[in-house]
């Protein structure tokens, strides 16, 4: 029987893998969430009939079942009614819950370790799955109520000074524990860590600013990871130590490659730091020429290629499905439209992809900047919807600016360029942006929805 559980574990560690591989395209993203899931479900699979095998009564059995059951349909019931732009609260809300789970573990298996000889290396992975499980779990509380709007940050002295006492606890607490200084059972160390780590990953997020919590949401859920991992080596379960080590590493590496994007250190995320810009970096942009809806609609019609760049305001104004209209209708006048998307913009990794993916574009039409970058020049007009940061050539021609050093798409280059946006204001790292100001440049200002709907508008009477 043991030889079967391990080969289930095996196949759904496999499935795990593939998934992973799947999510890697937009394309076969869908296939890749089948696949993990199916590879979820034999695992519990598995696990069930190992814990046949190891005399559980029935009724503990019957419990776990009635739990899975339930969690199902109201996992099912939350992610069916929740909105796209939502979708990070949800994760966050998800990734609590994973985190919880590990500290119940955690706090369930204390009191095991606990009785007869101490196994220090058990105990050691123990008190470890307890507090990253009650840091992501707490922490992720956190940051759903700041994506929801619920809670704001918290940059005061008495929120850093007393993160930094309870991380002082989290470390010294257990070391006393081991060498013998500390007069209390294994048991009741552990619940007090448990206490003090799920105190510490509230005033670890609450400092963050609500627009890193992306960024703090990948490296909460690489966290639930490492927990699920540590508890698959206490109870010796071969998926949880697997599933657990590959949410850890895809965690910590999309969080590494959101701060590369951002072109920030995730010390100076964690923070809530940006670079300070010298004041004789950041000056006003001058040349401003304002364009009307209906030159925007003539040039584009002229055009033969067209690039359009979403950002953070394309979700503000909820105009995707509109860029799907503007699109199909280009398109019937073959004009070649592509879709540009810079992997930071927005508000979440994927965002973007997400919004387009709702208006049904094709994803043949959807450009990695990285693709297209050396090709921007081909564009006869590039149209940027809300979108502002990532396209600021400061960042490649201003050592002192903040976002000096970003990646970004080089709309610049492209023969013209309208910028949609409300006003003059700035982008999420606050700085002014130089494109607006150049020859080739023209701001459309009105709400992109707006915007996008008189263009489509005139472009039909063209
Ligand atoms: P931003 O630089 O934030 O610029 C958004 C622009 O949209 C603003 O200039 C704003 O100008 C305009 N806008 C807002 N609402 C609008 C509306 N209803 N209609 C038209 N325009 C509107 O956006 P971006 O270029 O997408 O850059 C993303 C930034 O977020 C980067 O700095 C990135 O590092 C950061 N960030 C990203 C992530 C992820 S994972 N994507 C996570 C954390 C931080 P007006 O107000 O004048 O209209």
């Amino acid at each position: 029987m043991n030889v079967l559980v391990d080969v289930g574990y095996l196949i759904a560690t496999v499935s795990f893998l593939g998934g992973l591989k799947f999510m890697s395209s937009p394309k076969s993203a869908r296939l890749g969430n089948s696949v993990a899931a199916i590879g979820m479900i034999l695992a519990v699979l598995c696990t069930f009939i190992a814990l046949k095998t190891q005399t559980v009564p029935t009724t503990n059995i019957i419990v776990i079942a009635v739990a899975i059951v339930l969690g199902t349909v109201i996992g099912k019931l939350m992610a069916d009614k929740v909105e796209m732009t939502a979708m990070p609260q949800l994760i966050s809300l998800f990734n609590g819950a994973g985190g919880g789970c590990a500290v119940l573990l955690g706090v369930v298996e204390a009191k095991q370790q606990g009785i007869g000889d101490p196994n220090i290396g058990m105990q050691l992975l123990l008190l470890l799955g307890l507090v990253t499980g009650a840091v992501a779990a707490s922490g992720s509380a956190i940051a759903y109520g700041k994506l929801a709007g619920k809670t704001k940050d918290n940059k005061g002295a008495a929120v850093v000074f007393g993160s930094r006492i309870l991380l002082g606890l989290i470390l010294l607490l257990p070391l006393l524990y081991f060498v013998g200084l500390l007069p209390i059972s294994f048991e009741s160390t552990a619940y007090a860590l448990a206490i003090i780590a799920l105190v510490y990953g509230v005033v670890f997020v609450l400092p963050i600013g609500g627009a890193d919590m992306p960024v703090v949401i990948s490296l909460l859920n690489s966290i639930t990871g490492i927990a699920t991992a540590l508890a698959g080596f206490v109870y010796g379960n071969k998926a949880m130590i697997s599933g657990g080590i590959f949410v850890g590493a895809a965690g910590i590496l999309l969080t590494l490659l959101m701060c590369k994007a951002m072109n920030r250190s995730l010390i100076k995320v964690l923070a809530g730091k940006f670079k300070k810009t010298k004041a004789s970096a950041d000056t006003e942009v001058q040349n401003i020429k304002e364009i009307t809806v209906s030159e925007t609609a003539m040039q584009l019609s002229f055009a033969s290629k067209i690039a359009i760049i979403p950002g953070y305001g394309l979700a503000v104004a909820q105009a995707q499905h509109l860029c799907g209209q503007l699109q199909q209708l280009l398109a019937k006048r073959e004009t070649q439209v592509d879709f540009i998307i810079h992997p930071v913009a927005g508000r979440m990794p994927g965002h973007m992809n997400v919004l387009l993916a709702e208006a049904n574009i094709d994803y043949e039409h959807l450009k990695e900047m990285d693709e297209v970058n050396s090709d921007m020049a081909h564009y006869d007009t590039v149209l940027i919807i809300g979108a502002n940061d990532v396209v600021n050539p400061a960042a490649e021609n201003n050592p002192d600016s903040p976002i000096f050093g970003m990646p970004i798409v080089k709309a610049y280059q492209s023969k013209q360029v309208v910028v949609m946006k409300r006003g003059m204001s700035k982008g999420y790292a606050g700085v002014s942006n130089d494109l607006f100001g150049m020859d080739n440049c023209s701001l459309l200002f009105g709400d992109a929805k707006d915007s996008l709907q008189n263009i489509i508008n005139q472009l039909k009477l063209i």
